[in-house]
């Protein structure tokens, strides 16, 4: 984090506490997490398993540490977008049982996240036991901020921490409106590690600097890459987007591939502009398989570039590496970025996956548990989730925590 001036002289001063310095011993701790993981289909019986457990295990350290900390621990997550409904395919129960074998006890699964019955569930939790709160966004209020909902869960919330980075860029009641009214607060291990290591991008980054990018829509990221562009030597692009580029330097986009949308085109044009006017290398795929992946001139190509890079940020695969045929381009990259001396870090749920399936997810400095969190992370330098719990934000209200 950044150092600030006191008035005894410069000193480091991080204006967000830990959980590893917050006195959570006995207490109530709501702990935010961002537990919306993949899951499979229903099996035979409705039951759903988790696909991708990353965003579980990367909140391990700070859930053990609070149940070594003797803490009564209420974990809340959401679960993908049911729109404010009760919906059994959005329930949280093949995590809560997943989180229980990782941490080797038992994780209790309330039917509810908020209500009386809830209130009783936690006045009887003891020290170092679990309660995970069932899907918040079976609540419209939770992604409405709803001041009601808000005070409901303060009744759940004596300490209130956050490990949630993948979803501090929403403004949700659990990780906004609660945390503005909660005086004690912090962050857990997940989020001071994120925060970390995107901090290291942003603040004088080893140079040079490339960023990768793929995807398929360039409007969708054209703010991102506006901002890397203040900070970046050098930009290399994949995945269908290549095309929008190709249309707006006048290049034929093959007939049998997707046509780029006009308003990519336009992006693409803007960017050329900027990485014209600052002199930098704009890589673009000459050799792309209808779009679907990067050819082998072109991973050459990115590779030639990237040889030399200090610092390295990668978002969006290169192509549809789902499917074997079209996973060549963004695993042999994954490879070569593996083996460079450079911190490299990797934002967006889709190029962490590659990057694992690649088999070179440990030559990485960082994949991040963020996808829309990364990218509006680096656009403003900071995100709503994690202003909200620094100690110099004004604490609104007192919290109504439920006693007796
Ligand atoms: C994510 O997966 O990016 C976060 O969990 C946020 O989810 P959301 O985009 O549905 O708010």
């Amino acid at each position: 984090m950044t150092t600030q001036p006191t008035s005894n002289g410069p000193q480091p001063f991080n204006p967000i506490r830990s959980i590893r310095d917050l006195d959570i011993k006995n207490k109530v701790l709501f702990l935010r997490l961002d537990l919306n993981v993949p899951l499979s289909g229903p099996d035979a019986d409705g039951h759903r398993k988790v696909e991708d457990d990353t965003r579980i295990r990367e909140a391990i350290p700070t859930v053990k540490h609070a149940i070594e900390r003797g803490a009564k621990v209420v974990i809340a997550s959401h679960l993908g977008r049911p729109d404010g409904k009760r919906d059994p395919a959005f329930s949280l129960e093949p995590v809560a049982g997943h989180l229980a074998e990782l941490l080797g006890q038992e994780v209790t699964l309330a039917d509810d996240s908020v209500g009386e019955g809830i209130q009783m569930m936690v006045k009887t939790l003891r020290s170092g036991q679990v309660l995970l709160l069932e899907n918040l966004r079976f609540h419209p209020g939770e992604e409405a901020n709803d001041p009601a909902f808000v005070r409901e869960l303060a009744t759940l919330c004596e300490v209130y921490v956050t490990d949630a980075f993948g979803t501090a860029h929403r403004k949700h009641a659990s990780t906004y409106g609660l945390p503005a009214i909660s005086p004690v607060r912090g962050m857990g291990f997940l989020v001071e590690k994120e925060i970390n290591f995107l901090d290291q991008l942003l603040e004088k980054p080893a140079k040079p600097f490339y960023a990768v990018l793929g995807g398929s829509k360039v409007t969708d990221k054209i703010r991102t890459i506006e901002t890397l562009l203040k900070r970046v030597d050098g930009l290399v692009i994949g995945g269908a987007m290549a095309h929008a580029f190709w249309a707006a330097q006048g290049d034929t986009v093959p007939a049998g591939a997707k046509q780029p949308k006009p308003a990519d085109i336009e992006a693409a044009r803007k960017i050329i502009k900027l990485v014209r006017e600052k002199e930098i290398p704009l890589l673009v795929p000459a050799d792309t398989n209808l779009g679907f992946d990067i050819g082998p001139k072109s991973i050459q190509k990115f590779c030639e570039l990237l040889a030399n890079a200090k610092t390295i940020f990668w978002n969006g695969p290169l192509g549809w590496f789902e499917k074997p045929e079209y996973a060549v381009g963004t695993f042999e990259v994954a490879k070569f970025i593996s083996t460079l001396p450079a911190l490299k870090v990797v934002g967006g749920g889709d190029t962490v996956s590659a990057i694992k399936q690649s088999g070179h997810a440990e030559g990485f400095s960082h994949l991040s548990t963020g996808g829309g969190a990364v990218l509006e992370f680096l656009e403003n330098e900071s995100l709503p989730g994690i202003e909200i719990i620094k100690n110099i934000s004004k604490v609104q209200a007192t919290q109504p925590f439920i006693t007796g």
